[in-house]
């Protein structure tokens, strides 16, 4: 499982976290169903785009790299992202890969020496044709994602023939028709490649900062086919160690909308021309926007993950992230609906039912965990919960996947009022509806620890379970009946305190 690898021009935003956060549920998932993942993130620290933001900062692009590399770092830490190796492309074993790839290309034929001219946006580190560029306020010639005007520039570079691989990249994805997730983005990345495809630079002169080519190093290697490769070197090419045979193709590289045409298009192009097999899987995600406007560093409009975590939470934070917006589509980000969906899906729903669950163990069944009814009307909302859980989970859909596990939370809430064990004394009728609510907690604390790993820890502890819940697997721990009863159940602080609008 992979995350782009991000530039280091400024430091991470919201849409960052959001990329990392989907991609660490997506990891902890798997690793609940068994599946034994390696989770990779880093940083792209090459190209025109880091040695101007370098000179703007008065400093080198190695000394300004080595500043924001580990505030990415730091920050998916703080996020409690559970990510294997984190990689810098100015590391020397990235850079044998390149290499290691370029000529693989090279020897193939693939690549070669040509003229080209044209309009390039350095923000995108990437050239478009005059159609693809739109008019913003009467300014001509503007970059159709950073909405500032391109550049003209025009080099003697090497060229990978791209052109030569639009049946091979249609015939591929055919024989792979889910491949890339959600569809609808697929079918763009499709529909780039059916529009025609052009050779494109992978070296420039004109710049310094890059991995040189081996054949000609009077070149450094275009930003783009050196940041690709990231994700070979990581596991090992290039190094002759075992970890390529053994994560090699990855299962999925999580993306943004606005890289699909370099990861969809390019990169498995690349792959194949150095006789290696394309990834197995891409998952597109859209973009957050604030005021309808894509959050990035060049508009300057980013919301800094952190400070929202110091108001709502860590956990707080990555349920909104996952839950408020459909991956695949835009979402919009705004305070109030970080707070509305928090209060709506945390404070009143799983965080309002944990404390009223402990509250009623307390005061009917003398605070120690009962057993569930084995008929339980509840059984088979959480086996339905089990299995739309899993589902979307596999289509990467984190959204629904929560609201599938979240549908357990509001049928045990239901239950509880439908009984009103609050109002019984104390019997065994209310230890089994306790037991009930007790044993649908226990599912919901597996099923949500993707996304809120600690506080579905605390809730595993707070009804009297033993170990980690990340131990537990998805479905062979997660079928009715599995609570253990006996143990003291405890209150403790409210798990997600209610925010004011
Ligand atoms: O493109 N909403 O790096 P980058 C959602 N270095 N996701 C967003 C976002 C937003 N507003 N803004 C950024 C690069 N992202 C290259 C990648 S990979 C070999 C090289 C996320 O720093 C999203 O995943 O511009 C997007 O694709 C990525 O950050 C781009 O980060
Ligand atoms: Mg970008």
């Amino acid at each position: 499982m992979t995350t782009p690898i991000y530039y280091v021009n400024a430091e991470p935003h919201l849409g960052h976290a959001y990329t990392t956060i989907v991609g660490d549920a997506l990891t902890r998932w798997h690793r609940l169903l068994g599946d034994e993942v390696m989770y990779l993130t880093g940083t792209d620290e090459h190209g025109l785009k880091i040695q101007q933001a370098a000179e703007e900062a008065g400093t080198t692009p190695q000394a300004f790299a080595d500043e924001i590399a580990p505030k990415f770092a730091a920050a998916w830490e703080r996020l409690d992202i559970a990510y294997d190796d984190f990689i810098r492309t100015t590391e020397p074993r990235h850079y044998k890969a390149v290499e290691e790839i370029l000529q693989r290309c090279y020897d193939a034929g693939d690549i070669e020496l040509d003229t080209f001219a044209g309009k390039y946006c350095v923000s995108c580190e990437e050239y478009y044709s005059d159609d693809e560029l739109i008019t913003i306020d009467g300014v001509p010639d503007c970059c159709p994602i950073h909405r500032r005007p391109v550049e003209y520039f025009e080099e003697e570079n090497y060229f990978f023939r791209l052109s030569r691989f639009e049946d091979r990249l249609l015939d591929w994805y055919a024989q792979h028709p889910t491949a890339m997730k959600p569809e609808h983005r697929g079918n763009e990345a499709l529909g780039l490649i059916k529009g025609g495809l052009r050779d494109f630079s992978i070296s420039r002169t004109s710049l310094k900062w890059g991995v040189p080519l081996p054949w000609d190093p009077n070149h450094v290697t275009y930003v783009w086919f050196d940041a690709l490769t990231n994700y070979l070197t990581a596991v090992g090419f290039g190094d002759g160690t075992e970890g390529y045979e053994k994560w090699w193709p990855v299962d999925y590289h999580l993306i943004g909308k606005d890289i699909v045409r370099q990861h969809c298009v390019y990169w498995p192009a690349m792959l194949m021309s150095a006789g290696i097999d394309p990834p197995k899987g891409w998952a597109i995600g859209g973009w957050l926007l604030v005021d309808n406007e894509k959050m990035s560093k060049t508009s300057g409009n980013v919301v800094n993950p952190l400070d929202l975590i110091d108001d709502i939470g860590l956990d707080g934070f990555r349920y909104y992230v996952l839950a408020d917006t459909a991956y695949g589509n835009d979402g919009d980000f705004t305070y109030d609906g970080l707070v509305a969906r928090y209060n709506a899906d945390l404070a009143n729903n799983l965080g309002n039912l944990a404390a009223r669950v402990a509250t009623v163990v307390g005061k009917k069944c003398g605070g120690v965990g009962t057993a569930p009814n084995p008929d339980s009307a509840l059984a088979a909302v959480a086996a339905t919960a089990v299995e739309d859980t899993t589902r979307w989970w596999d289509e990467v859909q984190p959204s629904r996947a929560l609201d599938a596990s979240w549908q357990l939370v509001r049928a045990t809430n239901a239950h509880l009022e439908a009984n009103e064990p609050w109002k019984a004394d104390p019997g065994p009728e209310v230890d089994a509806v306790m037991g009930d609510a007790l044993e649908a907690l226990r599912i919901v604390a597996i099923l949500a620890s993707p996304a809120i790993p600690s506080t579905a820890q605390a809730v595993w502890e707070r009804i009297g379970q033993t170990g980690a819940v990340t131990d537990q697997r998805v479905p062979a721990d997660t079928a009715w009946g599995g609570y253990q009863p006996g143990a003291d159940v405890i209150k403790g602080a409210p798990l997600f305190p209610r925010l004011k609008a």
